[in-house]
């Protein structure tokens, strides 16, 4: 399994990294009983694959409602993480790049939530992992992508330097936007009681026209695209999608 992005960061990286921290911080960050429920409506009960699964913050609420799951992940870090929280054995988890393997399938639901699509950082991992995701649903399946808009999400990260006080620590991210590629790379720097700990991440960010031209090339017809798991209206202000793709010869 090739898992290099680069020469320093590979596709473990990040989770690796965040997998310690990842409930703390981002339990609430996006709409998880949302998420849950529209998924499991989606799936009619079939299994269903979560790309970048981590920790289940999002895997377990779904497998929680019979929904049958598997995930993928590069990260060890969040693959133990997520064997802990799963005592029960509810989700079959996957370690392995998914812009290179995906089990087999097929899927009625496949889904990549919480921007975790750009955090394929390499050339051409964004078109290899669509690739194997059009190789992997069924004749009526579903791939479903969440992620910001950029042109719209003011939190988007460019260049600079913010902090941010917790209890015990302080934690700057240093970001940098790369012109020529898109690829922002940051570095999460905490500091605290017990000295420094770094936590380097990378996304490659699309607008959602890019993502559907890349779908498109791999047999991706774009279905729907909500603002929110409610399935809300998607205006030219949303800073949010929601976006239902399927087979084009469905
Ligand atoms: C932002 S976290 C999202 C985790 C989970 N989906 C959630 O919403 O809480 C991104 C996850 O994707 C994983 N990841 C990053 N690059 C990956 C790759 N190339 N293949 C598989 N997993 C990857 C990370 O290890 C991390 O667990």
């Amino acid at each position: 399994m090739e898992l290099s992005n680069s020469v320093n960061y590979l596709c473990s990286t990040y989770g690796d990294a965040f997998a310690d921290v990842y409930d703390d911080w981002y339990q609430q960050v996006t709409d998880v009983e949302g998420t849950a429920d529209l998924i499991s409506d989606l799936s009619g009960g079939l299994e269903v694959l979560e790309l970048g699964v981590g920790t289940g913050r999002l895997a377990l609420p779904i497998a929680r409602k019979g929904v049958p799951v598997s995930g993928v992940d590069a990260s060890p870090a969040m693959l133990k993480r997520l064997a802990a929280r799963d005592s029960e054995g509810l989700v079959r988890s996957h370690l392995a790049d998914m812009a290179e393997w995906l089990p087999s399938g097929p899927y009625k639901i496949i889904f990549c939530a919480y921007n975790t699509f750009f955090n394929l950082v390499g050339d051409d991992d964004q078109e290899r992992c669509l690739s194997l995701v059009s190789d992997r649903l069924s004749a009526d399946g579903l791939f479903i992508i969440e992620a910001f808009v950029p042109s719209n999400y003011s939190y988007l990260p460019t260049r600079g330097v913010e902090s941010r006080h917790l209890s015990d620590a302080t934690v700057l991210n240093i970001t940098i936007r790369e012109k020529m590629s898109g690829v922002v790379r940051g570095q999460s720097v905490q500091f605290g009681n017990n000295g420094v700990v770094l936590r380097p991440w990378r996304i490659r960010i699309r607008t959602p026209d890019e993502l559907d031209q890349i779908a498109a090339i791999h047999g991706l017809k774009l279905l729907e695209r909500w603002q929110d798991w409610n399935q809300s209206t998607f205006t030219s202000s949303s800073d949010h999608h929601i976006s239902v793709y399927a087979s084009a010869n469905s």
